[in-house]
């Protein structure tokens, strides 16, 4: 679990501390400062490549860290995670085979880790789950999607049959994200509020901080989230959050 130090401030708000990175990395701390100039020229396409393989091992380091800080997690949740690191590792280096293809390399352009940032603030499991695979996840998912047709448009087949191929994974991903939302949930009423409290809390950094890329992949989230739970449930988080949204801020995942 985090401990003192682990922490920095970007634009006033506390966010957990980069992972470890290779002194060839430049690191920044929001998606804009990350070059992006679209997926037609082969700079753009190197960006492209260069930020996938960051944030491939990003997504690694995440599902590593829920092994680490939750030992008692039920034993078939500790396997997906153990099964989702092994994909997001060949991930990792399809995107980083695909960049040296490309002609590019490692530490090209500046990276921000800003989805381990956020999640590894949390000290709720089911939180974790519902930002890391119910938002994030599958807010990608969502970009997946159109993303191989776009790319066979302008002739990049080999990029549009890796991006298909970790898409298969990635939608086992968010359904097991799915399934144990609903079933950490249903054992323990309080999650829900922890979830809810941890959106308010992502919604609070996408504002403070003002990257766009988190906020249009935090609004979808916050609909899939509040579509994940019965009405009744909605109901009592929207009384609850009234009374604990302001320790919510303060304290992420932990509304107690
Ligand atoms: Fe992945
Ligand atoms: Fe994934």
């Amino acid at each position: 679990m985090r401990a003192a130090g682990d922490t920095k401030v970007v634009r006033g708000v506390e966010l957990r501390r980069d992972p470890a990175r290779e002194p060839c990395f430049e690191i920044v701390h929001l998606h804009h400062d990350v070059p992006e100039s679209g997926s037609v020229t082969l700079e753009g396409r190197r960006q492209r490549a260069h930020r996938e393989y960051n944030q491939e091992v990003q997504t690694l380091e995440i599902a590593a860290l829920c092994l680490v800080d939750y030992p008692d997690a039920p034993w078939e949740l500790r396997m997906e995670f153990a099964r989702q690191c092994w994909d997001e590792a060949r991930h990792s280096e399809l995107a980083f085979r695909h960049l040296r293809e490309l002609g590019g390399w490692k530490g090209m352009y500046p990276i921000a880790n800003l989805d381990w940032s956020v999640v590894a603030m949390l000290d709720s499991l089911p939180a974790r789950l519902a930002i890391q695979l119910r938002t994030f996840e599958a807010g990608s998912l969502d970009v997946e999607n159109v993303a191989p047709t776009m790319l066979r448009g302008l002739g990049q087949e080999q990029l549009a049959s890796i991006l298909e191929a970790i898409e298969a994974d990635e939608i086992q991903h968010v359904r097991f994200g799915n399934e144990w939302v609903k079933r950490l949930t249903a054992a323990d009423p309080r999650a829900v509020l922890r979830v809810a409290s941890a959106m308010a809390w992502l919604q609070k950094v996408v504002e403070t901080t003002g990257d766009d890329a988190l906020k249009d992949i935090a609004t979808i989230g916050a609909a899939r989230e509040l579509a994940g739970f019965s009405q009744a449930e909605v109901k009592e988080v929207a009384r609850l959050q009234r009374t604990t949204i302001q320790r919510a801020m303060t304290t992420p995942g932990d509304p107690r």
